[in-house]
């Protein structure tokens, strides 16, 4: 984790407040202790399943299976669907590119939809027009701390036989018309990256209902050892397992979700209201007519027609001592994606506009009151374009 990102640092004699610093004073230190008096540090310790089950339970989901982080998360869901080269999967192209490596790693096609310009999240109405005889699944992303519409997207499944990821990475806690991200189609994925409302450090786990594709995650996460013949594989498997030390951390995070939800909310309100005024920037929505916002990040976006960059706008935050983020760079832009020959003269202009106008300012858990109070005014500071 790098040290900027996570720790404040004394930057040109003034404390940086870096994006995001977690906060660990639950059980944190308490599990990890059991995990060293006893000795259980592998994948094979007792707090694996117990991070499986609090968070299978907490989503309302039957199954699940932790794994080394988000990434791999995806990879394993993506493996066990059995999706196959030349399949077409449609999906945001704002997002992390995560969600385009374990596609275009098995010659999966990525089909991309632009996004809504004021929930940043998929455009649901353009997912039916990306739809062709390839196509096999949706996957969605959740973004930023709303939901993407759920009951439209799983209406689109159904109409045309399509299976659903649901990447639900900054969604912990989340509720779409009052159920929880993480349990929507197929098989679904967090992240426990420690910008997370819930976090081992690195970590990830799959979700799904279904028994058969379960079995599969955890063969598939643990190199596929054949069952009762122990180094023999029939199929290629990977190493994805989530060590006991890491899902300690996650259990002690999970008895505290609701704290953290609160408090994130409190800081999403807290910045709503000091930003009330300030034209220059679009703010995210408090909640839509589907879900209230969890502030996963604090966002703030500029006008296209603003004479500055995000970066620059960052660039002036950082001298003030301010730790912000880019948007995701949206996947049709992406060289490495680009090299692959792929998204040609594709254009996703609300993608592209989010990110040039668009970063997030600090907003992880231990961010203090004082903080807030000095970000909101050195951003209201920057003034009209
Ligand atoms: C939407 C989304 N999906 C997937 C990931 C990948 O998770 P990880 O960083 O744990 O690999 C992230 C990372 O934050 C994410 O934001």
């Amino acid at each position: 984790m790098d040290k900027l990102f996570c720790r404040t640092q004394k930057v040109r004699e003034m404390e940086f407040i870096p994006v995001n610093e977690p906060l660990l004073n639950g059980n944190e230190k308490k599990y990890l202790n059991e995990c060293i008096d006893t000795g259980w540090i592998s994948s094979e310790g007792p707090f694996v399943k117990r991070l499986e089950e609090g968070m299978a339970a907490y989503v309302g989901r039957k199954y699940a299976s932790a794994v080394c982080n988000g990434t791999a998360a995806l990879d394993l869901a993506v493996e066990a669907l059995g999706l196959q080269p030349g399949d077409e999967v449609v999906m945001p192209a704002f997002t992390i590119i995560s969600c385009v490596l374990c596609l275009v790693r098995r010659g999966i096609k990525p089909v991309l939809v632009d996004a809504d310009a004021n929930t940043w999240n998929m455009d649901v109405n353009q997912i039916e027009s990306k739809i062709t005889p390839k196509t096999r699944a949706i996957m969605v992303v959740h973004i930023y701390g709303l939901p993407v519409d759920m009951d439209a997207v799983m209406q689109i499944a159904e109409n045309h036989g399509l299976m659903v990821i649901e990447d639900a990475a900054e969604a912990h806690g989340l509720a779409y018309r009052g159920k929880k991200c993480g349990s929507f189609g197929d098989i679904s994925i967090m992240s426990f990256y420690p910008n997370k409302h819930v976090t081992t450090g690195e970590g990830g786990m799959v979700l799904t209902d279904d028994a058969g594709l379960a079995e599969r995650c955890d063969s598939f996460k643990n190199l596929c050892h054949k069952q009762g013949y122990r180094f023999v594989h029939e199929e290629l498997g990977f190493n994805y397992r989530m060590s006991n030390i890491q899902a300690a951390v996650g259990v002690a995070q999970l008895e505290k979700i609701e704290e953290h939800l609160a408090r994130k909310r409190e800081i999403g309100h807290f910045y709503q209201q000091a930003f009330r005024e300030n034209t220059r920037f679009q703010k995210p929505l408090e909640a839509t007519e589907y879900a209230n916002n969890i502030y996963w990040v604090f966002g703030l976006v500029m006008r296209p027609e603003d004479k500055k960059s995000a970066r620059e706008i960052m660039a002036e935050l950082a001298d003030q001592g301010i730790g912000c983020r880019p948007f995701f760079y949206p996947m049709h832009l992406q060289p490495a994606l680009q090299k692959l020959g792929l998204f040609a003269g594709e254009h996703y202009p609300v993608a592209e506009w989010l990110y040039d106008k668009g970063f997030y300012i600090p907003s992880g858990l231990a961010l203090t009151d004082e903080q807030m109070e000095y970000i909101a005014k050195k951003v209201n500071e920057l003034g009209e374009k």
